[in-house]
């Protein structure tokens, strides 16, 4: 029996360290930093986070460590409208960590710790069967070990659960887990490392696309950046482009976009509309610095696209 609405995201928890520096560090260079700050990130959370505030119903399946950062991570994914129920915490491990450096440009560079999210095992998954299978989607990134992500996108599929890949951080996928995705989010690099093929324009873009398509992925979308992203439905491929805005941070603007655009999906708004309504969220969350602090609720996102007119 399906809850209407009902999203699952399984994914990663970390505390991000993320210092602010002109430039990154070349080897063997010590570059002084401007700021420092610790937030809440992980893949897995930022879009748990970012489906939670734009208004989705969800549950997070996750590991955290038996420690201050896992409770207290728990205590603000409560308050950010998600159900933390599945979240189990592991003896012996640490909460994942990430130590993130940012340029002068808000570009990073990312570093990370598995810890507790390495300790998700396929019995876990299993346990969590009835959820995956009552949800209408089911949301995953590439921080959690892989055997895990399949298990759960073989649960999804057998009771119809739309299964939402977004191939971060990038490495190359089984053609059993890619023909198990029903929309897959990849960037130009991920989009590279799964396919072949370089992305750097429209055309490629649509030959990238076609490559998933023909691995049994229907719904394509790959981001670019400030260029928006193109979205290919069983081969018939369109540039979305996104809102210009000053960016300070770009950390967590891709969990941000992918959350929020299964929220807007969950709605039963066509999928331009729910590219739309995420373009405005990451717009939002570039403008600000760190991931989870960064990430918009729904009023700043309705009112974001309202000024767009
Ligand atoms: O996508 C951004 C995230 O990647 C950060 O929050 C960090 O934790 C890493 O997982």
């Amino acid at each position: 029996m399906k809850t209407s609405g009902q999203l699952v995201v399984l994914g990663s928890i970390n505390a991000d360290h993320i210092l602010n520096l002109d430039h990154f560090p070349t080897p063997g260079e010590t570059v002084k930093g401007s700021h420092y700050q610790v937030a809440f990130g992980g893949k897995g959370a930022n879009q748990a986070v970012a489906a939670g505030r734009s208004g989705a119903k969800i549950a997070f399946i996750a590991c955290v460590g038996n420690d201050d950062t896992g409770r207290q991570v728990c205590q603000q994914l409560s308050k950010d409208n998600i159900d933390i129920t599945p979240v189990s915490t592991v003896a012996g491990e640490s909460t994942g960590v990430a130590l993130i450096f940012v340029n002068n440009d808000g570009e990073n560079v990312i570093g990370i710790h598995g810890g507790a999210n390495m300790a998700l095992t396929e019995a876990l998954v299993a346990q969590h069967q009835g959820l995956i299978a009552g949800a209408e989607a089911l949301l995953m990134q590439l921080e959690s070990p892989l055997a895990c992500v399949l298990a759960a996108a073989n649960i999804a599929r057998q009771h119809h659960t739309r299964v939402i890949l977004n191939p971060a951080p990038a490495c190359a996928l089984s053609d059993e887990l890619l023909g198990l995705v029903d929309i897959i989010t990849p960037n130009e690099t991920e989009a590279e490392i799964l396919t072949g093929v370089p992305v750097t324009d429209d055309d490629s873009a649509a030959q990238a696309a076609e490559v998933l398509h023909n691995k049994g992925i229907a719904t394509v979308i790959i981001t670019l950046g400030s260029k928006g992203v193109w979205l290919s439905e069983q081969g018939r491929g369109t540039r979305v482009p996104g809102f210009r805005v000053n960016a300070v941070d770009t950390i967590a603007a891709g969990d941000t976009f992918n959350g929020a655009m299964v929220t807007a999906l969950l709605e039963g708004r066509p999928l331009t509309e729910a590219i739309r309504f995420a373009h405005a969220a990451a717009a939002i969350a570039v403008t600000r610095k760190g991931a989870q602090p960064s990430v918009p609720w729904r009023h700043e996102i309705d009112d974001f696209l309202q000024q767009q007119g």
